[in-house]
Order: C-alpha cells, then sequence, then structure tokens
C-alpha cells in the first residue's frame, strides 16, 4: 500500500472565494435540507460541501477553503487521500458485509490486531479489541464492559465531558445543558467532578478527595471516564499531574480507567494516543472519529484481563464492518509512518503563530494544545477572562467568508483540529486570515 502523504497541492489554488459564502448553490441545498432534515441538527455555518483534497475542502460553488477542523476531528489523512481511497474501493469490490459478530474476515481480524498492538504504554500487556460503528457506541460498550468487569457499577465522569449522545454516553456528558434537557431520566450512580482547567484555575486533583469522603467508596467504582484532553468542553488541556492522580486511585482501588481517546487519539496530539503524550496508561481505551478518516468505525480497546465479557454478551451487526476496517487500517499506517511526526511539526508551528497573535489580539486569552489539537480561548478582559461568546460566533462566521474553516467548542473557544496532512502553507495562509479577520471584528 502507499504510505506516502496525501499529494501536496500542484500550486496554492487554495483558499479562492469566486462568490460569497453561501453561495447560490449552496443556498438550494441548504433550504432543501433545512426543509426535510431533524431540526436537531446544529449545522454551524452555510458550507455545503462537493469535494475535497489534502486539507482543502471545495464547496457546491467552487469556493475553496483551508480547513481547521477536519469535520470535527475526524479525517485525519485529510479528504480524498489516495492510500484510503484505494483502501475502501478495493474492499467495496469484494464485499461490503458479513457480519463480523458472527463471521469472520481478514480486514476486521487484522484491525484488531493491529489496534491491540499500538495501544498505549507500548502494549506491555495483550490487549483486545471490540469494533463499533461510532465513538458513542465506543462509550456505550465501555460502560457495560466497566461493570461487567469489575461487578461495580458507580461511575465517575467530568465537568465540561462530552462522551456522546446515547443514554449511558449522554448521562456521563455533562459540557452543555441543552444536551440533556428534556431527556431525562438518566443513568443511576455517575458522578462528575471539576476537570483540570489551568487557564481557569480549577484544580481536578483536589476534588476527589471530597467524593470518596462524603459519597460514594472508592471500592464501589467501576471506573472513570476521562478525556486526556477535553474536546466539546472547551479544549481543555490538563495537567499530567492530573491524570498521573486518577491513575493512582484506580490502581489502589480496583477502578478502571477509561480514556475516551475519541477526539485526541489516531495521531493528532502527535503521538498516537494523548495517553503517549502523558505518558499515563489507561486500562481501557476508546477511539473512532480519525480511525477511519472518515469512514464510519470506532474501538474499544482494553487489556486482556480487563476485556472478560462472554460470547454474546455485547456484539454489533455493523459494527468493524469492511470498509471501515479498510480505511481504519490505510489510516493507521499512514499515522504511523509519518501523519503523527507532522502533526507534532505543524503543531509546533501553529502554536508559535497563535501566540505571535495572542500578543497583538487581547482577545485571545489562552492558546493550549500539543501536535493539531489547539483551543484558542477567547475573553471579553484578560483579567476577569469573561467567556467572548458572541466574538467566537462571528469569528467563524468571518473566516469562513475568507476561505478558513473553523469551529468552536465549550463557551468561547476555537478548536484547531486540522487533517494531519496540513503543510506550512496551511498554517502560514490560516494564521494571516485569522488575523485579518480579528483586525476587522476588533
Ligand atoms: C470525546 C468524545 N467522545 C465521544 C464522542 C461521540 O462520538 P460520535 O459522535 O462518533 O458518536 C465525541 C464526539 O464528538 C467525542 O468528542
Amino acid at each position: 500500500m502507499a504510505t506516502k502523504l496525501a499529494a501536496k497541492p500542484v500550486k496554492a489554488d487554495y483558499p479562492r472565494i469566486l462568490v460569497p459564502p453561501p453561495g447560490p448553490k449552496a443556498k438550494k441545498v441548504i433550504a432543501l435540507d433545512k426543509e426535510w432534515s431533524s431540526p436537531s441538527y446544529i449545522k454551524e455555518y452555510g458550507l455545503a460541501m462537493a469535494g475535497g483534497r489534502g486539507a482543502m475542502v471545495e464547496d457546491v460553488d467552487g469556493n475553496r477553503y483551508i480547513d481547521w477542523m477536519a469535520g470535527i476531528a475526524v479525517s485525519a489523512t485529510g479528504y480524498n487521500h489516495p492510500a484510503v481511497v484505494t483502501a475502501v474501493q478495493e474492499q467495496a469490490g469484494k464485499f461490503l458485509h458479513i457480519c463480523g459478530t458472527d463471521f469472520y474476515y481478514e480486514p476486521m481480524a487484522r484491525l484488531c490486531q493491529t489496534l491491540a498492538r499500538l495501544a498505549p504504554g507500548g502494549a506491555k500487556e495483550k490487549w483486545r479489541v471490540f469494533l463499533s460503528n461510532s465513538g458513542t457506541e465506543a462509550v456505550e460498550g465501555a460502560v457495560k464492559l466497566a461493570r461487567y468487569s469489575t461487578g461495580r457499577q458507580n461511575l465517575i465522569a467530568f465537568d465540561g465531558a462530552f462522551h456522546g449522545r446515547t443514554y449511558a454516553a449522554l448521562t456521563l456528558t455533562q459540557s452543555k445543558v441543552k444536551y440533556k434537557e428534556g431527556f431525562g431520566p438518566f443513568l443511576p450512580d455517575v458522578f462528575h467532578l471539576p476537570y483540570d482547567y489551568p487557564y481557569a484555575g480549577i484544580d481536578g486533583i483536589a476534588a476527589a478527595n471530597r467524593l470518596f469522603e462524603r459519597e460514594v467508596s472508592p471500592k464501589e467504582v467501576a471506573a472513570v471516564f476521562i478525556e486526556p484532553f477535553q474536546g466539546e468542553g472547551g479544549y481543555v488541556m490538563p495537567r499530567k499531574e492530573f491524570l498521573q492522580a486518577w491513575r493512582k486511585i484506580c490502581d489502589d482501588n480496583g477502578i478502571l480507567l477509561v480514556f475516551d481517546e475519541i477526539q485526541t487519539g489516531v495521531g493528532r496530539t502527535g503521538k498516537m494516543w494523548a495517553a503517549d503524550y502523558f505518558g499515563v496508561t489507561p486500562d481501557i481505551l476508546l477511539t473512532a472519529k480519525g480511525l477511519g478518516s472518515g469512514m464510519p468505525i470506532g474501538a474499544i480497546l482494553a487489556k486482556e484481563r480487563v476485556m472478560t465479557w462472554k460470547q454474546g454478551t455485547h456484539g454489533s451487526t455493523f459494527g468493524g464492518n469492511p470498509l471501515g476496517c479498510a480505511a481504519a487500517l490505510a489510516t493507521l499506517e499512514l499515522v504511523e509512518k509519518g501523519l503523527a511526526d507532522n502533526a507534532a511539526k505543524m503543531g509546533e508551528r501553529l502554536i508559535t503563530g497563535l501566540r505571535k497573535l495572542q500578543q497583538k489580539h487581547a482577545c485571545i486569552g489562552d492558546v493550549r494544545g500539543v501536535g493539531l489539537m489547539i483551543g484558542v480561548e477567547f475573553v471579553k478582559d484578560r483579567k476577569t477572562k469573561e467567556p467572548a461568546s458572541e466574538l467566537t460566533h462571528a469569528l467563524e462566521l468571518k473566516a469562513f467568508s475568507k476561505g478558513l474553516l473553523l469551529l468552536s467548542c465549550g463557551k468561547s473557544v476555537i478548536r484547531v483540529a486540522p487533517p494531519l496532512v496540513l503543510n506550512a502553507y496551511d498554517v502560514d495562509t490560516g494564521l494571516a486570515i485569522l488575523d485579518e479577520c480579528l483586525s476587522e471584528l476588533a
């Protein structure tokens, strides 16, 4: 299989805005969608995609954008990476389905083997893998696995967490009340603690003691679900000590440490997993998003001694479908053979550039992150750190009109999570557009 990076653009033929977006063709797509699709969809702004290449997205009116958000941190290998497209096409020509829960096919077995080999901490012990269709479904399965394997039922998660939208995952989620309003009751026996948030002055380590002294015995907790770098909640990067402290609490009390790496994994931090970056190994690791470069696939990786559920206790008709497996195998090879390193290199360039912009624009309160997972927090005042939510949304719209795709999270954070194929041109041109937007919005 070809392992080189996505073909670099022949010349910098992007960004280019031919017609102010959304243009006439995009408006038609938007109108059709608005008439028939569920009103629950967010639709951040009027991007109607027609195609893409590397870190460039083209809309239906021929406008071209530099993509700094990768369809919410998904398009790891960029758009139309030849190795991924070929792998999917070849598999599509053989068969689309046979059901991995009940029968065998090599791409599924190979993907489980590959993920187990890549498990964090250098896979010092044997790991096993369950394949799902999505991130939420991996979380849902991990809740079942943790309860099954420990015989305990209490779970701990964190303020600001996003783990998905089905009932167990939604119970763990605590980032925005709109995700929960009207949907209760939720799972019982789930406790939320403050997440370590250095910029906001929140110490996530101290809170555990109070919980264990007053509310629940640690001996009755099945698992702690942690995003090792919080995503939807605001691209919040905790101190390494926070994750180390939870590793110790889990070890001391027989609790399973679950890292939700659905957003942080597959090379985004410059390492295969954020766990590797922080040097803290969980007992269960969840991945999805970037794993299939856009093909729907997720996975539960667990130490063999934890993945004890018996035959037939958990399964899925489509989980680990052959096309998803083919895309994931191609993606992981690319990430291992260069894209994670590229993420580290381009991430440094981006952070340096963003910190320069921070010196110029007072509305940038904080720039934090590693690799191509960077949070830029906008504030009304650097002293009070009051979130500048309207400015953040205005920035998204202005950047869109100038050919840069951004996406917000938390209260007033732009999550910079571009495809891992990002190059120096994409970084520098994007920074120049951002600078221009902020000057105009000031
Ligand atoms: C950390 C994290 N966990 C879980 C999910 C849910 O994944 P999915 O949307 O694939 O179900 C997301 C999605 O944004 C996520 O960021």
